[in-house]
């Protein structure tokens, strides 16, 4: 491979939206930020220099990082943040992965508005498993908020309640024709007649999981999470915060303008934001005067719609691309993933209580020494290797939920051997509201070989388990209400991140890490850290 070098540089930018503008946190002065291409087999070096108040990590999500944790960016997790008027180096080499992804800001909340695309392309002379499209299109989702999102999260910290929802989805940076403020339009993806288009779908959104729909067009899923998979075709996707889809359209319209439509999938019943985003598919040769061919989107709880698309996902599980799902299993977690609630007499708002998430009733707490430094270096009290394989009382879905509720405070990490193999089974414990979560795992992709609703029942669960073609990824969603399983082989030395995706569960502490050892054969080390690597 070659070396791609890029300079990322974090600036405020005025940007304007909804009709006001304010200054965002960027990279190069664009929202959403600049595409990262590469190859595989290619090595990145992205020279990221902080200009602004904030201190700033960026993360590199669904990069497999082998060895190179020291890039991979979560703050005090791999890194200490990159503080203002300084800059770091990510290095790493792309191994074995072709597809899209996205890298976005790994502290605070500012990955609102610092994100963009990750496009890796196959190695040069190596096609698609499918009809090269005539055209590719990153389409990245987001959110916009009116206000400042760091002041957003301090005040919900401080209150202890839930955040303020943002004021507007985004494709490709803008709420749409169709928003509170049409005079902006917004993003136009052009065609032309009889030509096949691939587009590049990313959810960059901080708390909303999302449906994707284009008027009169279906879409042809051929990759999620940089994983090639049985192509299926649908109308409407459902994609998580840090997924991604490559969808293949057919432009089989022969002219005109048609609705491109994103808005929110919640299964939670508390939670109540329907905003949709838009954008406009524009065949080339048609007026701009010309009325858009309309579509709706699945409301905001129509779970089935949701469940139709995640059950359709498999592997390609080709020759070239075989499914390598770990057939034995040396590690057998269960994990809850859920909120809860504990005392907090400073919490005004939320009477003396606050809401706090937890995986095994453990909500962690972000340490002061990153954990990949702790442990190169042996800098011990640090962290602690006692995370738990399983719930400290059995879980169960329909009994009473006190026990669970409250939760233990730790910097916790589960420690793998080298090349062992891992099967766990995130159970959603629904508790306060039934949500799902988007599951992301640094550092691997994972098989998603089960899946089910109420409790995971190991002795009927485990036989239907499919080990054949499973979809791979590095986020997956616990369902509400039910569980999924993975199943993933540690080979990847370092400490690796594990945490819902919907920032706000993150910040509540619905994260842990694994501490998976060096082998003994060469290149089965974590390597040495770069010198530039930020002090704490
Ligand atoms: Cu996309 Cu740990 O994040």
């Amino acid at each position: 491979g070659r070396v791609r070098n890029y300079k990322f540089n974090v600036v405020m930018k005025n940007k304007t939206r909804l009709c006001s503008s304010k200054p965002i946190v960027t990279v190069n002065g664009r929202f959403p930020g600049p595409t990262l291409y590469a190859r595989e087999d290619d090595t990145v070096l992205v020279k990221v220099t902080n200009h602004v108040k904030y201190n700033v990590t960026i993360h590199w999500h669904g990069v497999r990082q082998l060895r190179t944790g020291w890039a991979d960016g979560p703050a005090y997790i791999t890194q200490c943040p990159i503080q203002p008027g300084q800059s770091y180096v990510y290095n790493f080499t792309i191994t074995g992965q072709r597809g899209t992804l996205l890298w976005h800001a790994h502290i605070l909340w500012l990955r609102a508005t610092l994100h963009g695309a990750i496009v890796i392309l196959p190695k040069r002379g190596v096609p698609y498993p499918f009809p090269k499209p005539h055209k590719e299109v990153v389409v990245v989702l987001g959110e916009w908020w009116k206000s400042d999102t760091e002041a957003v999260i301090n005040q919900a910290i401080k209150s202890g309640l839930a955040p303020n929802v943002s004021d507007a989805h985004t494709i490709n940076g803008h709420p749409g024709p169709l928003s509170s403020c049409p005079s902006q339009g917004g993003f136009t993806l052009p065609v032309e007649s009889g030509k096949k288009y691939m587009l590049r779908i990313i959810n960059a959104a901080l708390n909303e999981e999302l449906f994707f729909k284009i008027a009169g067009h279906q879409l042809t899923i051929v990759e999620v999470d940089a994983t090639y998979v049985k192509p299926f075709k649908t109308n409407t996707i459902v994609i998580a915060p840090g997924q991604t889809t490559n969808a293949l359209i057919s432009a089989d319209q022969s002219s005109g303008k048609y609705l491109v439509a994103a808005s929110p999938f919640m299964d939670s019943p508390i939670a109540v934001d329907n905003k949709t985003a838009t954008a406009t598919l524009h065949y080339s040769g048609t007026l701009a005067a010309t009325s858009t061919t309309l579509t709706k989107t699945p409301p905001q709880n129509a779970t089935a719609v949701a469940n139709n698309f995640i059950n359709s996902l498999r592997s390609l599980n080709s020759k070239r691309y075989p499914a390598k799902v770990p057939l034995t299993v040396d590690h057998n977690l269960l994990f809850t993933v859920g909120l809860g609630v504990n005392p907090c007499p400073s919490c005004k708002a939320g009477n003396g209580s606050r809401v706090v998430a937890s995986m095994n009733n453990v909500t962690f707490v972000m340490p002061t020494t990153a954990l990949l430094q702790a442990h190169f270096f042996n800098i011990s009290g640090v962290f602690t290797t006692d995370f738990p394989s399983n719930p400290p009382t059995t879980f169960n879905y329909t009994g009473s939920p006190p026990s669970n509720l409250q939760t233990t405070s730790g910097t916790k990490v589960y420690r793998l051997r080298y090349n062992s193999t891992v099967q766990l089974v995130l159970q959603d414990t629904g508790i306060i509201a039934p949500e799902n979560h988007p599951i992301h795992l640094h550092g691997f992709n994972f098989f998603a070989v089960g899946k089910g609703l109420g409790n995971y029942n190991p002795k009927v669960d485990q036989k239907n388990f499919n080990l054949v073609d499973p979809v791979e990824r590095n986020t997956i969603g616990v369902p509400s209400g039910g569980w999924v399983a993975i199943r993933f082989r540690a080979d990847n030395p370092g400490v690796w991140f594990m945490h819902c995706h919907l920032e706000i569960h993150t910040t509540w502490g619905l994260k842990m890490a694994f501490l998976v050892d060096n082998g003994k054969g060469p290149n089965q080390s974590l390597l040495p850290p770069p010198s530039d690597l930020p002090k704490c």
